[in-house]
């Protein structure tokens, strides 16, 4: 499978993941000549441009964009409308326009779209969807989902205090596909309603808070951003609470964040005992070696994009859940703007 790679920071972290799974990467394009000369060495058998546009006419049969987190979509549509697969880090979309075309034109392409969003696929995410789905917790009632970074105020300065660059642009509650994309996995729910909150006025684009209602009637609760008592589970913290039982992720140092907690009360227990375990999510292994945790999310994500390309499965997060949990944040931006009132977030249709 020859695949090209837009954007050479996250792209090439995802480049080199690529290869390892078993795909060729054959371009690499980055503007900036630096990124672009630095990936050389890595890979050195690979055309090199600062053209994403030259990269539609190289025979490739997917592309990774990894550019501006909010400037995929009209690369989408371009590589999708050439019948190049794509898979596309977050967001999927700017807007509800932008995710409307987006979706209309993956419905007229013979190529696919997946979402790039591996926090769907880190190891206590699906350890905690495995047993909702077996019916371990009941029907879910609320979930909580965490993306926190416990930065220094001069290293979060330095991240988003720059208006020229992407995460000093987009909207602090943008940036919510982290959280919002596991909560839509487990639940299988769309969102319909957020209302979203600055974690601290004095601070309102270091943190957010949003409640999310989803078309299951459950209530998400998402906290993303910065601040202090971030998870070691690459940052991620998941909880579900259904109407039987718990699973959440531990709330401990080191490997421990990877591992999950699964409580049920007596009455709702086999045997009448009350039940208090944490499970620990099996490794996973590639070609025979353990893969680190951490990168879990991203060896299956790229496996199901090849598995999708070369074998036609489905893409493992596809168009409308993406442009879905995209729009969570823009409607939670537009919340913010007006006082925390609640906004719906716009019906993707029937067959959504
Ligand atoms: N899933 C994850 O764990 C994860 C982690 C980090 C970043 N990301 C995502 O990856 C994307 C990139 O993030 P980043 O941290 O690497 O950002 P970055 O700004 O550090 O790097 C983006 C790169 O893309 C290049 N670029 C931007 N627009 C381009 C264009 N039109 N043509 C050619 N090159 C272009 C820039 O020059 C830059 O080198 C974002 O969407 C971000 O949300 C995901």
């Amino acid at each position: 499978m020859r695949v090209g790679v837009v954007g050479l920071r996250m792209g090439l972290h995802l480049a080199t993941w690529c290869r390892r799974v078993g795909m060729d990467v054959v371009a690499l394009c980055d503007r900036d000549t630096e990124r672009l000369a630095g990936a050389r060495e890595r890979f050195p058998e690979a055309a090199l441009t600062g053209r994403w546009q030259d990269l539609l006419t190289r025979g490739l049969d997917g592309v990774v964009l990894a550019n501006d987190f909010d400037a995929h979509a009209p690369l989408a549509l371009a590589f999708l409308a050439k019948g190049v697969h794509v898979l596309s880090e977050a967001a999927a979309c700017t807007g509800y326009e932008e995710g409307r075309q987006l979706i209309t034109a993956v419905e007229s392409s013979s190529a696919t779209y997946s979402f790039a969003e591996n926090y769907v696929l880190h190891p206590h995410v699906r350890l905690i969807r495995e047993a909702v789905d077996a019916g371990e917790v009941g029907r879910v009632s609320l979930v909580e989902a965490d993306y926190l970074h416990g930065m220094s105020p001069e290293a979060v300065a330095a991240l988003i205090g720059d208006p020229a660059h992407w995460r000093g642009r987009i909207t602090a509650t943008a940036y919510c596909t982290h959280t919002v994309s596991p909560v839509l996995a487990v639940t299988d729910a769309w969102p319909v309603e957020v209302t979203a909150f600055s974690a601290d006025e004095a601070d309102p684009r270091a943190a957010v808070v949003m409640t999310v209602r989803l078309s299951t009637g459950a209530l998400a609760v998402t906290r993303h951003g910065f601040l202090q008592g971030e998870p070691d589970s690459h940052w991620s913290w998941l909880s579900v609470r259904g109407t039987r039982g718990l699973a959440e992720s531990v709330r401990g140092p080191g490997e421990q964040a990877w591992s999950v907690r699964f409580r049920t009360e007596a009455w709702a227990a086999p045997g009448g005992v009350t039940r208090d375990e944490i499970r620990v999510p099996p490794p996973l292994t590639l070609r025979g070696q353990p893969v680190e945790r951490v990168a879990e999310g991203t060896v299956l994500l790229l496996q199901a994009f090849r598995a999708t390309v070369e074998r036609g499965a489905s893409p493992l997060i596809p168009v409308r859940p993406a442009v879905a949990a995209s729009l969570v944040g823009t409607a939670g931006a537009e919340s913010l703007r007006n006082g925390s009132l609640p906004v719906a977030v716009p019906d993707l249709g029937d067959s959504r």
